[in-house]
């Protein structure tokens, strides 16, 4: 079977060629840069910038372009003895810095490497009284960390553990749903298109999405497409290629992704590519980075652009790895 799109799609003549080759290279560049100060200034988010090097390759059809085992490595030294991961060696541990690792080992089949067990002990021990989950011990609250939790444990395929509050943690995200239909950080936020994805995400994993009203949700996030083909977050904000992947994504879950015009979308991110660097930035003209590459590649797949690895909506992991795992395709 085949790991690509089964439908790629057209793409106007008019749109710039994918650089292929030069994302390739730009991101195995990235570790190389410790004389620039952005490699340090960017050092908590270490595990989180492996998460996004290594998918935005395995999109590309280039899993190899990084040397696996020493990334393995590296994860389990970020590993604390409470089974939280930290954003690097010696950082404190975090949700967000967790997933990835997860994410990157099960994309590597290798949990083996890692002590499973304490890494849902260290996700329950976040889950608060109201269904929210906390980040860290410190204790900031965010509906992000409670797709982090609810992913990573099903990843894990530790969904059944029974400390889990499941009716309280959909209870909890459905609090954070907007009149306009959309879903904020927290209860009263203002809707956020990264924010509907999290929730929508969520409640997709914990099969509520009947919570959602699909049409008005899909209204607002088709409202999202500007002009020039790309999307913003919320109304009024600029167009920034990492919402190709917020808004897609959600549309996806929600059968909706006809919607937004595709075409003119696939012409802003290859706009957006650096042709001089390789690498995408937030929108065209800008330095690239390797956040809004990896969103920009992965949104490319979910637009069934030719020749790319198919991309799972939910996980934003390639769809052969959730298939391998045995995570039903429900969307
Ligand atoms: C906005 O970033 C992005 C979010 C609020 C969502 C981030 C989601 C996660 C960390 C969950 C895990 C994600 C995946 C793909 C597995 P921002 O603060 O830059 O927004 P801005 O555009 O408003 O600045
Ligand atoms: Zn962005």
């Amino acid at each position: 079977m085949s790991i690509l799109n089964n439908n790629p799609a057209a793409v106007d003549a008019s749109a710039p060629e994918l650089l292929l080759d030069q994302h390739v290279k730009y991101i195995q560049a990235l570790d190389t840069k410790k004389n620039d100060l952005e490699y340090w200034l960017t050092e908590h988010l270490r595990v989180n910038g492996l998460y996004w090097g290594a998918t935005a390759l395995q999109i590309l059809g280039h899993p190899e372009a990084l040397d696996q085992d020493q990334i393995v490595e590296y994860l389990v030294k970020c590993q604390h003895d409470n089974g939280g991961f930290g954003g690097h060696i010696d950082h404190d541990p975090h949700i967000l810095s967790t997933l990835s690792a997860v994410q990157v080992l099960i994309t590597y089949d290798r949990l083996d490497a890692i002590n499973v067990d304490k890494v849902v002990d260290y996700i329950i021990s976040l889950q608060n009284e109201d269904g929210s989950f906390s980040g860290d011990s410190w204790g900031e609250v965010d509906t992000r960390f409670v797709f982090c939790a609810v992913m990573c444990l099903n990843l894990l395929k530790r969904l059944d553990d029974k400390r889990l509050d499941i009716p309280k943690t959909i209870e909890y995200i459905v609090r954070c749903r907007n009149f306009d239909g959309g879903f904020g950080s927290s209860p009263g936020g203002e809707s956020h298109a990264a924010q509907v994805y999290v929730c929508v995400g969520t409640l997709t994993i914990l099969g509520a999405l009947n919570h959602v009203d699909a049409d008005q949700l899909g209204w607002w996030l088709s409202e999202r497409q500007l002009k020039n083909g790309g999307l913003n977050g919320r109304p009024e904000k600029l167009e920034d290629v990492c919402y190709s992947w917020w808004v897609l994504s959600s549309l996806s879950m929600l059968r909706r992704s006809h919607w937004i015009d595709s075409e003119k979308l696939t012409k802003f991110i290859l706009e957006s590519q650096d042709t001089e660097t390789g690498g995408i930035a937030d929108r065209p003209g800008n330095m690239p980075d390797v956040f809004h590459t990896n969103f920009g590649i992965c949104g490319l797949s979910l637009l069934g652009y030719p020749g790319l690895v198919a991309v799972d909506p939910v996980y934003c992991m390639p769809r052969h790895v959730i298939q391998r795992i045995g995570l039903t395709d429900k969307h």
